[in-house]
């Protein structure tokens, strides 16, 4: 199992990035602690379930222990020979080691930490524009990422909705918590020699084009 962890502010285009390297690398598998966080919210009955709801709703990190389950569970599942691509998880040194020694147990490498920079303004934009599907979750954005009819979800036809935790005070919290929380995992894995920075200020193409490029290198 070859990890890749994306690291960057909320809006930085983990998600966006990730799923397009899905598509290019062999074997490849897109885990988003955000979208398993979400859905086992929207299942509810269970007081985790509960827990990070809550945790979403104000913008703040849900507990480590319930991340790492969620994370390590759907891991020993990856073939090995396989490509992850972590887009949300990691979020502090924590859990970077959580995931560290997880992999090691499992057979799998981080074989390199990639992380998208991005402008404050650009990320405020991308948030705030951003539209998602309630019905199949595929992910849009009101300027760079149209839908062919406006609000309506090409891939099934739902109605296209803004992320709970889009709403401006939200965005202004999660950037906070990046900074306070995440943003010295930069470090953390730069100190491992894992690290490559890419310009993430670009269009989503481009910026998938630049990091297949460090991947693969
Ligand atoms: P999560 O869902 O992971 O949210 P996030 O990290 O805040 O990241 P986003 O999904 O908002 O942004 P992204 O970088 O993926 O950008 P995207 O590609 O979507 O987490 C949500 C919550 O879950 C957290 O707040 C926390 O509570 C909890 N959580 C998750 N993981 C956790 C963990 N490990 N530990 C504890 N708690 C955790 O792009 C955004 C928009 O911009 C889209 O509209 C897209 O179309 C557009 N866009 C993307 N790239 C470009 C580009 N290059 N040019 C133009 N537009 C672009």
């Amino acid at each position: 199992m070859n990890i890749v962890v994306l690291l960057g502010a909320p809006g930085s285009g983990k998600g966006t990035v990730a799923a397009r390297l899905a598509a290019r690398l062999p074997a490849a598998r897109h885990l988003a602690s955000g979208d398993l966080l979400r859905a086992a919210a929207r299942e509810g009955g269970t007081p985790f379930a509960a827990a990070a709801a809550e945790a979403m709703r104000r913008g703040d990190l849900v507990p480590d222990a319930i991340v790492d389950n969620l994370m390590i569970e759907q891991m020993r599942s990856c073939p090995p020979g396989a490509w992850l691509l972590l887009d949300g998880y990691p979020r502090n040194v924590a859990q970077a080691a959580t995931l560290a020694e997880a992999a090691g147990r499992l057979g799998g490498t981080v074989r390199r930490a990639i992380l998208l920079d991005v402008p404050r303004e650009t990320l405020i934009r991308r948030l705030a524009g951003r539209r998602v599907c309630p019905r199949c979750a595929a992910g849009y954005h009101v300027e760079s990422l149209p839908p062919r009819v406006a609000g309506i979800c090409d891939a099934c036809g739902a109605g296209l909705v803004a992320r709970e935790d889009d709403q401006p005070a939200k965005i202004a919290r999660r950037l906070e918590v990046y900074r306070q929380q995440t943003a010295a995992l930069a470090g953390w894995y730069a100190g491992q020699g894992l690290l490559t920075r890419i310009d993430g200020d670009a269009s989503p193409d481009e910026v998938a084009e630049r990091v297949a490029r460090a991947v693969t290198a």
